[in-house]
């Protein structure tokens, strides 16, 4: 299938699976990969065999569906957002904080929220969600190639990992569980929530309204949304906090003066 084909195909089938085409553009070539996998496992020759196969097979979509799952992640990614859950928002929101990371892939981001929080000296649980659970097991696993620590700063490297795993004191920390974020979300109430590069570069734009307002339900009144470095949550009720940071709150709350928030 050339590029050209699996562009055409995108264009056209991502909005039917509730995605939107913007958001696949410049990765696209993952999808790609995987969904001309799927046409040789199908012996089909090229994009509009497969649209026809769609068509006709409504079971069909959720194989192209996993196809479009992007899954690139590492520890530490935006090093100044970390920076700042560890500077400002965790001890805003402690001494004891309840924390969802949604769309978490093999752990590279719920394990960096727990490393920020014990240099915080902040006490920390975080439930970590992902549709995908081949992902899940890796991120039980907890042992990463090179690429996944690079932006991961030295000292916390030698003290997070111990031949080759991460030490059990940041593992135990997080617990895996398979979801999907466009369902209801897991009981919380949560004072922190992260939703980064998943709901708000890759979902249409009803979706994101639904996801939106799962998310901002989910947190108590003055928690916080951290959404990816280039994203902007559509939800009503949110407010910026830090937004450089992409990180927002909870608005349907009367801050005391002289209360905790930065
Ligand atoms: C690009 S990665 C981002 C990982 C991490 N949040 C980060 O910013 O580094 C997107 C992750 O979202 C997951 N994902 C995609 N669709 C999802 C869905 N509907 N529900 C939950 N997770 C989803 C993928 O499996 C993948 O692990």
């Amino acid at each position: 299938m050339t590029d050209g084909e699996c562009v055409e195909l995108l264009q056209w089938a991502l909005p039917r699976l509730g995605l939107r085409w913007d958001g696949f553009r410049k990765v696209r070539r993952q999808v790609c990969r995987r969904v001309a996998r799927r046409l040789d496992a199908l012996g089909l020759t090229d994009g509009a065999a497969y649209r026809r196969h769609l068509e006709a097979h409504a079971e069909e979509w959720a194989e192209l569906d996993r196809c479009c799952r992007i899954t690139i992640s590492r520890f530490w990614r935006d090093r100044a957002v970390f920076e700042t859950l560890r500077d400002l928002v965790l001890p805003a929101l402690g001494p004891s904080v309840a924390a969802w990371s949604a769309g978490c892939a093999s752990g590279e981001e719920p394990y960096s929220l727990v490393l920020a929080a014990i240099d915080a000296g902040v006490a920390i649980d975080v439930l970590a969600t992902d549709v995908d659970a081949g992902l899940l097991d890796r991120a039980r696993a907890a042992r990463y190639p090179e690429s996944s620590l690079r932006d991961l700063p030295a000292g916390l490297r030698a003290r997070a990992f111990d031949d080759g795993r991460l030490h059990l004191a940041v593992r135990g920390r997080v617990h895996l569980v398979q979801h999907d974020v466009r369902d209801d979300p897991p009981p919380g109430p949560f004072d922190l929530v992260l939703c980064r590069n998943v709901a708000f570069t890759y979902f249409a734009d009803d979706v994101q309204r639904t996801v939106a307002e799962h998310l901002r339900r989910s947190l108590r009144h003055g928690g916080a949304l951290v959404v990816g470095a280039h994203e902007t949550p559509p939800a009503d009720r949110l407010e910026p906090w830090l937004p450089a940071r992409g990180v927002w709150r909870r608005a349907d709350v009367a801050w005391a003066p002289g209360g905790r928030s930065p």
